[in-house]
């Protein structure tokens, strides 16, 4: 997939790795990015990278409305990157609905909507559907079990999107980061990928069409050991 020329969307645009895959699409020369956020005066910052090539849209994954309200503005779109994303520390045995509720709204439904309201110009324009996993959807840390929870659903949905859109001529792509520093994983102290990093694996992997995307040294790591042994790192993870 070329990413010169392409018509963008990310969501969760405003910060972390959405806010820089944005500055190197249009380093890769993208001619229009949409950049989503729930709240449309945090993209200011973003615009500002690049006000002529560069649009703020205001949308909440969890609300397909937004979306559709979306959809109906970017209808050139080749490329549609479902990056946003929530994560609550805890054990599934603890965690309050709310939170199972919270994670799932915004990591699976999230992407199911996006998916969905996008669908239509993807297929139009033959373009490609990227969904951001994590690295722990292959196998569960117990201390982040609602998340974990949430993504592997998401892992599956993106594989049975993948077989749907295929027919369509639309490409999937899924990406397994590994600990990236940003805001979500701020206070936890482990080695971490920059998202900038992350963001050039991410393109590269778009680019050489490699469907699972490992897009830094730790992912790429779990996911030969995985490969090998997966019952090895689900005992490796169960003790983290
Ligand atoms: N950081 C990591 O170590 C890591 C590792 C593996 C995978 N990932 C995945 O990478 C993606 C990006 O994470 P990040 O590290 O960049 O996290 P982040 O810095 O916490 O950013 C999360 C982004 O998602 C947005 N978001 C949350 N709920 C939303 C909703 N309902 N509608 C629209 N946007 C919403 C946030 O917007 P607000 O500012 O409005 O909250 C923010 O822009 C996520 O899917 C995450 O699970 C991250």
């Amino acid at each position: 997939m070329k990413i010169e020329h392409a018509s963008i969307i990310v969501t969760g645009a405003n910060r972390g790795i959405g806010r820089a895959l944005v500055e190197r699409f249009v380093a890769h020369g993208a001619s229009r990015i949409y950049a989503l956020a729930r709240t449309a005066q945090d993209l200011a910052g973003v615009v500002a990278l690049d006000p002529s090539r560069i649009r703020a849209v205001q949308a909440d994954v969890t609300n397909p409305s937004d979306l559709a309200h979306a959809a109906s503005a970017a209808k050139d779109v080749t490329l549609v990157v479902n990056n946003a994303g929530v994560l609550d520390f805890g054990t599934v045995l603890e965690a309050e609905p709310a939170t199972f509720r919270r994670n799932f709204d915004v990591n699976f439904y999230g992407v199911l909507n996006t998916a969905k309201a996008f669908a239509p110009a993807l297929t139009a324009n033959q373009g490609a559907l990227i969904n951001v996993l994590t690295v722990v959807a292959l196998a569960s840390m117990p201390g982040l079990g609602v998340y974990n929870a949430s993504k592997a659903a998401a892992w599956s949905l993106t594989q049975s999107l993948r077989a749907d859109l295929s027919k369509r001529g639309v490409r999937v792509f899924s990406v397994f980061p590994g600990p990236v520093d940003t805001d979500m994983l701020r206070g936890v102290d482990m080695p971490k990928t920059a998202p900038v990093d992350v963001a050039n694996a991410i393109i590269a992997g778009i680019q050489a069409e490699q469907e699972d995307i490992f897009p830094d040294p730790m992912s790429q790591q779990i996911y030969s050991a995985w490969a090998a042994d997966h019952k090895a790192v689900e005992r490796k993870f169960a003790t983290m």
